[in-house]
């Protein structure tokens, strides 16, 4: 079963968001596991202190390394599934870093708080420092329950293929094209004619040309980036996602 282990100081934060809708659904259901484990389980003095002042000075606290290490080895001796902790220093976070996470056993996760985690750590530990984006939280655990939450709605039994045709939108490198229901008429504006036609085909190139129309207006670098720039022309049809089996 695909397990996400986080390592926190605030474990009671989990399941949190995750414990409902899709997610708590699935967890619910026993489709994946959540592990949520205090790092301060590991501190070995009797203050039970996981952090200390910089080395060579500056404000804030370090979360130690002994400590950290101890929590990490606690879970994961002899395991081969990725070890990462959220910073807003890492990668940042991806569709397919997602996907390749949810194909495999799950990740460990380290949340980060205070002004970081002594570098060793990472270093010793082969930690893969993850971003969700150019913006700074005040730790890692919103961050992790981000990734948690777009690895799971990927996996089998989570989600219908019909919502996964979105990943496949953005796997492909275009944001989403604009969708309408009823009413008709909402506040004077109708929903685009072409929508209500009944043309599948003009539909579906309707569709498309929105969505690049969005992509090159608002994210350039997808829009230069995308594999449809390479790959098939467009209006060309799509593969089927490969997690879309459940319906
Ligand atoms: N921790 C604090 N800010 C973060 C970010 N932007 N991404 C991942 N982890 C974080």
């Amino acid at each position: 079963m695909w397990r996400a282990t986080v390592l926190t100081l605030f474990p009671e934060m989990f399941p949190g968001p995750l414990g409902v809708s899709l997610a708590g659904r699935g967890l619910a259901a026993g489709v994946w596991a959540l592990e949520a484990r205090d790092i301060r389980d590991s501190a070995t003095d009797r203050h039970r202190s996981v952090d200390d002042t910089p080395a060579g000075g500056g404000p804030g606290m370090v979360l130690r390394a002994d400590v950290l290490a101890a929590a990490i080895d606690a879970v994961d001796a002899q395991s081969d599934r990725p070890r990462l902790v959220m910073s807003p220093r890492g990668r940042p976070l991806t569709q397919a870093r997602v996907a390749e996470l949810a194909a495999g056993p799950g990740p460990l996760i380290v949340c980060g708080r205070f002004e970081g985690i002594d570098q060793r750590v990472i270093d010793a530990r082969q930690l893969e420092e993850v971003s969700i984006g150019d913006y700074v939280l005040s730790g890692g655990e919103i961050a992790a329950m981000a990734l948690i939450d777009a690895c799971v709605r990927l996996l089998p039994g989570v989600m219908g293929k019909l919502e996964s045709s979105t990943d496949e939108s953005f796997s492909a490198g275009l944001l989403e094209y604009p969708q309408y229901t009823r009413p008709q008429l909402f506040e004077g504006r109708p929903i685009p004619e072409i929508l209500v036609s009944g043309d599948h085909a003009k539909v579906a190139a309707w569709r498309q040309s929105e969505a690049e129309a969005l992509t090159q207006a608002r994210r350039p670098d997808l829009w230069a980036a995308r594999p449809a720039a390479k790959g098939p022309a467009k209006g060309e049809s799509r593969k089927t996602p490969k997690n879309a089996t459940d319906g």
